[in-house]
């Protein structure tokens, strides 16, 4: 099958890529490397059709649609921080970009869509941990807000014009190849300063809880959640809540290097707690992260050490 991926330079949308590429499909990725990076795409280059260009370009977007069959759609602004800085900034991508891609879909040959959301940021502080789908959506950060907003067109042109579709609500995600200077990424950006001998810093007192999955993992479900032909909303996490404090224990072992600590105030927009309930995905999608913590920052920290 010919699939585009969108955002398929950047950190998850190329495991994806290395993920369907074994599966035997034809990629195309549409990627305009703001945040992408090419060495995450030079394993496979020659494999792929790669498009530079921006989502919100009606050109580009066709061009990349051409003759495609399903799209996985993950280009986006990913900082929680920036979308408090710069709201504007976070919905001409995640929302007027989306609405580019889903609207120029409809004159293509594409029969379904996958659109990574967030499961992160969309349930803001929920009353219940671990957070399921029926859990009330309460974004606290521009950026949950048009994740949020993004479902809510893609509904629409479900509604409206038949557009087949599954919605992925990871939670925070880590792995090789996330940037350890960007502002989303907690342990790629400790391991990053671990291997710089520099101090990690902990906004809040470290009691703030995070559900942490591994990319393979999420590759994954977003290829089991588009062979599953059913129109509806998974979370993909673990389930299990993971503190900063813990995170930066585990870190240490792995490491086996001294940790510094820096306490910082906590920052706008992040949530104090949360986990996500997982039940929906494993039973309908017959999906269950395989990789356990310890073996999933090991292989980041292997990564991090061989690359850096
Ligand atoms: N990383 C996480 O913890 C996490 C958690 C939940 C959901 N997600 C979602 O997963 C998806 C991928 O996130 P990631 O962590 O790989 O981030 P990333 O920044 O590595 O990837 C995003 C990609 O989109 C591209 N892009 C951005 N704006 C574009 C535009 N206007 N036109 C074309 N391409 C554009 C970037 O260059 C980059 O390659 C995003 O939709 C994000 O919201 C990520």
């Amino acid at each position: 099958m010919k699939v585009l991926v969108t955002g398929g330079a950047g950190f998850v949308g190329s495991h994806l890529i290395e993920e369907l590429l074994v599966q035997g499909h034809e990629v195309v990725c549409l990627d305009n490397f703001t945040s992408g990076k090419r060495i995450n795409l030079e394993p496979f280059k020659e494999k792929i059709t790669l498009i530079e260009g921006d989502i919100l370009n009606l050109k580009d977007v066709q061009a990349a649609l051409e003759d495609v069959e399903s799209v996985y759609h993950l280009a986006a602004q990913i900082s929680v921080t920036q979308s408090v800085r710069n709201p504007l900034h976070d919905a001409s991508i995640n929302i007027n970009g989306f609405i580019n891609i889903l609207n120029t879909i409809l004159e293509s040959s594409v029969k379904r869509i996958v659109y990574v959301s967030t499961g992160g940021a969309i349930y803001g502080e929920p009353l219940h941990i671990p957070a399921s789908e029926t859990t009330p959506e309460e974004p606290i950060s521009p950026y949950g807000l048009s994740k949020l907003v993004g479902e809510k067109y893609l509904k629409w042109f479900n509604a409206t014009h038949g557009l087949s579709y599954a919605i992925i609500r990871p939670a925070n995600i880590y792995g090789p190849r996330q940037d350890p200077l960007g502002e989303a990424g907690v342990i790629s950006i400790y391991l990053g300063r671990m291997l710089n001998k520099k101090p990690l810093e902990i906004f809040g007192d470290g009691s703030d809880t995070r559900d942490y999955v591994y990319v393979k993992d999420i590759a994954a479900i977003c290829t089991a959640a588009m062979a599953s032909h059913v129109d509806d909303t998974y979370n993909a996490g673990t389930g299990i809540q993971t503190s900063l404090n813990e995170l930066v224990e585990i870190i240490g072992e792995v490491t086996t290097l001294p940790i510094r600590k820096v306490f910082k105030p906590p920052r706008p927009g992040d949530v104090k707690k949360i986990a996500l309930d997982i039940t929906k995905a494993k039973k309908i999608l017959k999906w269950t992260p395989q990789t356990t913590f310890n073996t999933g920052i090991q292989n980041t920290w292997d990564w991090f050490k061989n690359t850096h």
